[in-house]
């Protein structure tokens, strides 16, 4: 039976874990900014202490924004692994995700106190059993919702009280558990109180993916799909159609380019029923039909999409 996890707490876990490798070798973004990231994390994880008598001292608050689908998510998961195996010597990592959605603000003042109990008791017990701690506050804005923007009118001031508490609580830990790692993800970092910006020691912005990168996640999908149908191998050596397939999806997310490769298995019946047929040109056919079928903004569903190019 698995025990009961505190309230807001989503997940709870003890880094490193072999299965938690993965994510952050499958999330490409240009430049040295994943190694600058990890860095940050284990300087404070082992440093926090000693960090903590600096007239300046960090947070411990890194913010991973960007638009949707652009891996924040999968990046903040894959460098508590890596940060934790980084200080795997001194000791494990407890790694808490985090429900930005399990404040409720019906009653006032309630969400005003789980919040802060959260930050001074659940979080600092959690904190007492391993020597560090990865807190992921996904879709952070949520939760600390910014201030000055949020109107007195459609914002009941308990969201506002809520802001506050996460900010005390922010604070409280930083001082009680100084080798703690708290990553937040937003898709609206306009959206996040400035006080909390403000307390960010790391802001990564995470863009929609070069052209480099859209090869990079379509090579390393069909890597994917061949490693389990290994028929499908010789899909990766065809650079004429994964060039032409980087090319019609230029533009798009991550998540929508894995999602196009994925569409390639269903290109044509053959390839349904037994994956390892797949060809450079059913990766291509996809890419079009998916680029044909999407708006500028981006705005149609990829799962629409699949079942148009089904049909069709
Ligand atoms: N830069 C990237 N490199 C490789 N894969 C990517 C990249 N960006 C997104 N993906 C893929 O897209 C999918 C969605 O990623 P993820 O959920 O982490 O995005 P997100 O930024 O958190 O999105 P949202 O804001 O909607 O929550 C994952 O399968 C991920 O592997
Ligand atoms: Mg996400």
């Amino acid at each position: 039976m698995t025990p009961r996890l505190p309230q807001g707490v989503l997940g709870l876990h003890a880094l490193p874990a072999d299965h938690h490798e993965g994510p952050w070798d499958s999330i490409f973004v240009p430049g040295d900014l994943k190694a600058r990231l990890l860095r940050h994390c284990v300087l404070v994880l082992r440093h926090g202490r000693r960090l903590a008598q600096l007239a300046g001292p960090p947070h411990g608050l890194v913010l991973l924004a960007g638009p949707p689908g652009t891996g924040k998510s999968t990046l903040a998961q894959g460098l508590a692994q890596r940060a934790a195996l980084a200080v795997s010597d001194v000791g494990a990592t407890t790694f808490v995700e985090i429900d930005p959605h399990a404040f409720p603000s019906d009653m006032l003042g309630e969400s005003q106190r789980s919040v802060a109990k959260l930050f001074h008791e659940t979080l600092p017990e959690l904190a007492a059993r391993r020597p560090h701690l990865i807190v992921l506050v996904d879709e952070v804005e949520a939760l600390a919702v910014r201030r000055s923007t949020a109107s007195f009118e459609t914002n009941p001031v308990d969201v506002h009280r809520a802001t506050d508490a996460v900010l005390a609580g922010v604070d409280a830990l930083r001082a009680s558990c100084p080798r703690t790692i708290v990553v937040t993800t937003t898709n609206f970092p306009a959206a996040v109180d400035d006080a909390l910006l403000s307390r960010t020691d790391f802001v990564a912005r995470l863009d929609l993916p070069d052209d480099r990168t859209v090869r990079r996640i379509i090579e390393h999908s069909l890597a994917e799909i061949a490693a389990v149908w290994p028929a499908a191998a010789a899909v990766q050596s065809d650079t004429p159609a994964i060039a032409e397939a980087a090319h019609v999806l230029r533009g798009f997310d991550g998540r929508q380019i894995r999602k196009a490769v994925l569409a390639a298995l269903i290109a044509r019946d053959e390839v349904a029923i037994d994956p390892g047929q797949l060809t450079g040109q059913d990766v291509v056919t996809a890419a079009r039909t998916i680029a044909a079928n999407t708006t500028h903004d981006g705005a149609t569903p990829p799962a629409a999409v699949m079942s148009n190019s089904a049909a069709g």
